[in-house]
């Protein structure tokens, strides 16, 4: 019997096209999800387990019921702005609950990790594309929970021997190309989304700040599908399974659009007006986040089929537009 695969989190945006990049290519796949921010409508397939990090009994038991080859890790809350509102939840989640998994894997001797990380805990970039290299010095507490995961990982490789590559994704977006999965936050607080459920609805898209050292004034972001995000997992995955040694890489398409060219876009993929209101900046934003992704390119052959922006909101819109 092939080792399943336990993705934890896989109820979740990132997640739920994971579990379906890991069925289409057999893998044998295993949900934990708590689904405090996932949907079990999310899930294409595998098993399915309801339940917390935190529950050490039933860590043990999936850890005793299954021969878990490898973890994927998606679990956490991801908002920059509602992690400066409120720090302990974040430090709460995205690292106690974590390290209540890392643990329950030493417990039961399983060696491999994919950790969901974030172009967050660069902060402000020194430097633009953002290379693996680049000072990692978070802006806000959602970036310091994963920055702090990432060293603890680091540590667990020297203790006891636990493999993780840690892909820090720039900014997800889109949706499968089916559109029968795609990103559902409540409330939604992403940009891409946010665009594309106020266009259906006809209500403007606030943009937050429009006096940041950039060319048109308004925050810039490397968008990348989460098709691919999900194909960059698969190669980790394999590259774990062939016995990689723990390593970093930055997940972006190089390319970085403006809020305004981000809202530009969407009106013409939808066809909309999608009218815009000017407001102050959000706290925690860095003003320019773009990455450079030649590392795992080299290293693991990743090819982006979504580099083109209008291409990742059209998978988007055919989602929101369902
Ligand atoms: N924005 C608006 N109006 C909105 C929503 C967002 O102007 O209504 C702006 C934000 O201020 C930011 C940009 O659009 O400048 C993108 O914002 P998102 O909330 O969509 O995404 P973030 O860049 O804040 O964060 C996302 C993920 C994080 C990840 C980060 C890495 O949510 O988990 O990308 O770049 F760390």
């Amino acid at each position: 019997m092939m080792e399943k695969i336990l993705v934890v989190g896989g109820a979740g945006y990132i997640g739920s096209h994971m579990v379906k990049a890991l069925l289409d290519k057999n893998y044998p796949v295993l949900v934990l999800d708590n689904l405090s921010t996932g949907h079990s409508e999310l899930l294409t397939g595998g098993e399915f387990v309801q339940g917390s990090l935190g529950d050490k009994d039933l860590m043990d038991r999936i850890f005793t019921a299954n021969r878990i080859g490898a973890v994927m890790h998606f679990a956490a809350f991801s908002l920059v702005g509602e992690s400066v509102q409120q720090p302990l939840k974040y430090y709460r989640n995205n690292i106690t609950e974590t390290i209540a998994l890392i643990e329950a894997m030493v417990r039961h001797s399983v060696q491999r990790f994919i950790f969901s990380s974030t172009a967050a805990l660069f902060g402000e970039p020194e430097y633009t594309p953002i290379d693996e290299n680049h000072p990692c010095r978070p802006t806000n507490p959602y970036g310091v929970t994963k920055l702090c995961v990432e060293r603890l990982l680091s540590d667990c490789d020297a203790a006891h021997g636990l493999k993780s590559i840690c892909l820090r994704y720039f900014n997800a977006a889109g949706a499968d190309a089916s559109g029968a999965i795609g990103e559902m936050h409540e409330p939604e607080s992403h940009l891409i989304p946010l665009i594309l459920k106020n266009a259906l609805t006809d209500t403007p898209i606030k943009i937050f700040g429009t006096d940041y050292p950039t060319p048109d004034g308004t925050c810039i972001r490397d968008y990348i599908h989460v098709t691919d995000l999900a194909q960059a997992h698969l190669l980790a995955l394999q590259a774990l399974l062939d016995g990689s040694q723990s390593c970093a890489y930055n997940l972006g398409n190089s390319i970085g659009y403006s809020v305004r060219q981000v809202i530009d876009l969407a009106r013409k993929v939808t066809g909309k007006t999608i009218p815009a209101l000017e407001e102050d900046r959000r706290p925690g934003d860095p003003a320019v986040l773009v990455a450079d992704s030649a590392k795992i390119k080299r290293e693991l052959n990743w090819v982006p089929r979504y580099e083109d922006l209008e291409k990742i909101i059209a998978t988007a819109w055919k989602w929101h537009a369902r």
